[in-house]
């Protein structure tokens, strides 16, 4: 199959714009697209404005695309509608399996066949998506990370029926926009990035409730450590620098052993009345009053930061 050029591509459909779909409208306006979104809930044409206005200073200090401007955001309540005259999709309503359902069968009605079909699911795999589709070989997860104005990141999953063809050009499209594709090869609960997140909120748990150390300090053992690190390089990687001259086959030799001891001591916590509570007073007591709205803006901040410094370092 052979989808559109992407050179061609000039307006994106983004269905469901509540926290993830505002975010991706932001970044294609930004990168120079008209956007129509949809939602059906009362305030949705607002919220996607207020997200994208509050965003775009933001998304100039990263740099906009030649002709970027938020005045290109139209809406349409009627997700066929706005979907049928776009380029590309990208879902991002509410994580209900029957209603993705329904929501990708009316758009793959309307959309010429050469379109592909994004979901930003965090959890259904793209070949339950893709039941009952007209054109299933065009759909498929593509995954962001919050909030996806800002973070690189997004997981490219097909499923049974995608089209090969479709994943290579979502990885190119998302690349050329500037995010940072991944492609995960074999569908599975959570794909890949959120498997690896809740394996350190696991162990995160397992401690508060252990009582190895305070929330802010357990934040702090990731922030101020190994996020730094995880900013430029993965921990596979990072293996290998840490078995120095002898790189990745000395640190295996050296750890493995002592890596499998602990991997056997981990904990699997419950999220028992007790813990549920620990983990809300402490994240509440961590966070210090502080509003929403207060700490998305200082994170956002730091964001922006750290990616100039990346992309200055050409780490990026
Ligand atoms: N929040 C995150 O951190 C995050 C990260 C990555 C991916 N995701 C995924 O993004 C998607 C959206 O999550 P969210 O956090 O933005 O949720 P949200 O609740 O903030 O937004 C979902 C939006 O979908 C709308 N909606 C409901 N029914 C709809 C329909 N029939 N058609 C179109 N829109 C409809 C709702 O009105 C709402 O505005 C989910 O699939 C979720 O798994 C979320």
């Amino acid at each position: 199959m052979t989808f559109i050029d992407r050179a061609q591509v000039r307006t994106v459909a983004v269905i469901g714009a509540g926290t993830i779909g505002a975010s991706w409208a932001a970044l294609f306006l930004a990168r120079g697209f008209s956007v129509v979104a949809s939602d059906p809930r009362s305030d949705g044409a607002g919220h996607v404005r207020r997200f994208v206005d509050a965003a775009w200073p933001a998304l100039r200090t990263l740099g906009l695309a030649p002709g970027a401007d938020p005045g290109r955001l139209s809406f349409d309540p009627d997700p066929a509608a706005a979907a049928a005259g776009s380029d590309f999709v990208q879902e991002s309503a509410i994580e209900d399996l029957a209603l993705k359902q329904d929501l990708l069968r009316r758009i793959d009605a309307v959309l010429p066949v050469d379109r592909v079909i994004a979901s930003s699911t965090s959890t259904f795999m793209p070949s339950l998506l893709q039941e009952g589709a007209r054109a299933p070989g065009r759909i498929l997860v593509g995954h962001p990370f919050n909030p996806p104005h800002l973070i690189p990141l997004v997981e490219v999953v097909g499923g049974k029926a995608t089209d090969r063809a479709a994943v290579d050009w979502t990885v190119a499209f998302y690349d050329s926009i500037g995010k940072r594709a991944i492609r995960i090869e074999k569908e599975m609960q959570g794909h890949l990035v959120n498997r690896l997140q809740v394996a350190i909120l696991r162990e995160a748990l397992h401690c508060l409730d252990q009582g190895v150390a305070s929330a802010g300090d357990i934040d702090a053992a990731i922030a101020f450590g190994p996020g730094l690190r995880w900013a430029i390089m993965g921990p596979l990687m990072l293996g290998h620098l840490a078995g120095g001259d002898g790189g990745i086959a000395h640190f295996v030799d050296h750890l493995a052993d002592a890596i499998d001891k602990a991997w056997d001591d981990l904990g699997r916590p419950n999220f028992t009345p007790e813990l549920r509570r620990k983990f809300v007073a402490e994240v509440e007591a961590e966070a210090r009053g502080r509003p929403m709205g207060e700490l998305e803006r200082w994170r956002d901040e730091r964001l922006v930061a750290i990616l100039a410094a990346l992309r200055n370092a050409n780490a990026l």
